[in-house]
């Protein structure tokens, strides 16, 4: 458990009729991140948005874009993503065969670099990428949807991952059902990021975001 937990809600949750009301709305309401899930249809069964909304909403706030790209291939569009005002690109272990390249890529756009990796896929794919890295993102649900249920054995994948860590400057974020009942679990296992989508838009306003954020900071004694 850490003071310095950052909460990024997901706007994969929000009312995409009013994006950039929604993105105030929510930083407004004690958002450190915003979390950018971008997907489509080839490496996840969903569509969702590209760089050009990225880059609409960027005037919206200063906070850390966080970029989570569900696509495959990545490495044609992650210029397009950084100029679109990205500060975190995160992509798929599984999104690649290179996925050295892609990080270096992103890091050579003078981004932070991020990998995710699917419930499925062991953290070891992460060993010779360690020192290319910004962040890891632990999926706690299969990539696709919001509002799904955690998966409770990416607890334990958490705390391994940690550990491979050690004491180097890499964030560990959970992605994937995060409520004010599993947030204690993975922050207790190491991770100091949770993305949180239904759990932080559900209510629709800013006074229910303010709520919601507050008890998942709350149940991990951050606040
Ligand atoms: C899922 C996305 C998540 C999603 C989380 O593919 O990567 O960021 O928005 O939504 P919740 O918090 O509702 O599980
Ligand atoms: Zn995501």
């Amino acid at each position: 458990m850490s003071k310095d937990l950052k909460i990024a809600p997901s706007i994969l949750a929000s009312d995409f009729s009013k994006l950039g009301q929604e993105v105030r709305d929510v930083v407004d309401a004690g958002a450190d991140w915003i979390h950018l899930d971008v997907m489509d249809g080839h490496f996840v069964p969903n569509i969702t948005f590209g760089p050009d909304v990225i880059a609409k909403l960027r005037p919206h706030t200063d906070k850390v874009f966080d970029t989570h790209l569900m696509i495959a291939p990545c490495d044609p569009y992650l210029e397009a993503f950084a100029k679109a005002g990205s500060d975190i690109i995160t992509v798929h272990a599984e999104a690649g065969p290179h996925l050295d390249r892609s990080l270096q890529a992103i890091r050579n756009l003078g981004k932070k670099a991020g990998v995710s990796l699917n419930p499925s896929t062991p953290e070891s794919v992460l060993e010779y990428v360690l020192d290319r890295l910004d962040l890891i993102l632990v999926m706690t649900v299969n990539p696709g949807f919001g509002g799904q249920k955690f998966i409770d054995a990416m607890v334990e994948k958490t705390r391994r991952i940690k550990q491979m860590i050690g004491d180097r400057p890499i964030d560990l974020e959970i992605d994937g059902g995060v409520t004010p009942e599993t947030a204690p679990l993975v922050a207790n296992a190491g991770a100091n990021v949770l993305v949180a989508g239904s759990a932080v838009f559900k209510g629709g306003s800013v006074e229910s975001y303010r709520g919601n954020i507050e008890a998942i900071r709350a149940s991990v004694g951050s606040n």
